[in-house]
């Protein structure tokens, strides 16, 4: 059984999407899940899901992002994850820490990568005019929102949207997207998933 860590800042949306998938015949189940914020509406939501919860809130290390991700590392290892999914997890990695997960640690990121890395996906996407937007799932590398793509999902852009109404046609899609990557992940399947 392939253990998978989660780690969230927030609602923990696509989280409950990833534990909701791995039942039954599915080859994982979610070991943990993390947040840098002991506040993350996702850790009562995991906690009723059955899945052991933990928090490092990162806010004391301010600065030292490597002292950070040390505290990170302890309830994480004691996990023993194979495989790490960071899901609205709006913490920068350093690359010692994203090297000690290479081909291991996958994100979902709101755009359709390589366009719009970073933040406010949406308005940027929405300010270029495009007529579709989406998301990502990608293997974590060191440079942000950048390591091979392992699925996306594409959505129209529809007139009137703002940031807020495009950002909730994408989630409906990350949340049936990550699941489906993370089948085949722990496959060793790394065909990315097109929607
Ligand atoms: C989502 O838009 C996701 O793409 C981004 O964080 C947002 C919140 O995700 N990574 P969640 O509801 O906390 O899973």
């Amino acid at each position: 059984m392939k253990r998978v860590a989660i780690l969230i800042s927030g609602g923990g949306s696509n989280m409950v999407a990833l534990a909701r998938s791995m039942t039954g015949e599915h080859p994982a189940r979610p070991v943990l899940v993390l947040s840098n914020d002991a506040e993350a509406g996702g850790l009562t939501r995991a906690t009723a899901l059955g899945i052991p919860v933990a928090a490092v809130d990162h806010r004391p290390f301010r600065g030292d992002r490597a002292a950070f991700e040390a505290a990170l590392l302890a309830p994480l290892l004691a996990a023993r994850p194979d495989v790490i999914c960071l899901a609205g997890f709006m913490r920068i990695l350093t690359p010692g820490f994203t090297q000690r997960f290479a081909g291991r640690m996958l994100n979902i990121h709101p755009s359709l990568l390589p366009k719009y890395p970073g933040l406010h996906t949406h308005q940027r996407a929405l300010d270029a005019g495009d007529d579709q937007a989406g998301c990502t799932v990608h293997e974590v590398i060191a440079d942000l929102d950048a390591g091979p793509i392992l699925g996306q999902a594409r959505v129209p852009v529809l007139s009137g949207d703002d940031a807020d109404s495009l950002a909730a046609r994408v989630l409906v899609q990350e949340h049936r997207l990550y699941p489906a990557v993370l089948r085949r992940f722990v496959d060793g399947d790394r065909t990315p998933v097109m929607m």
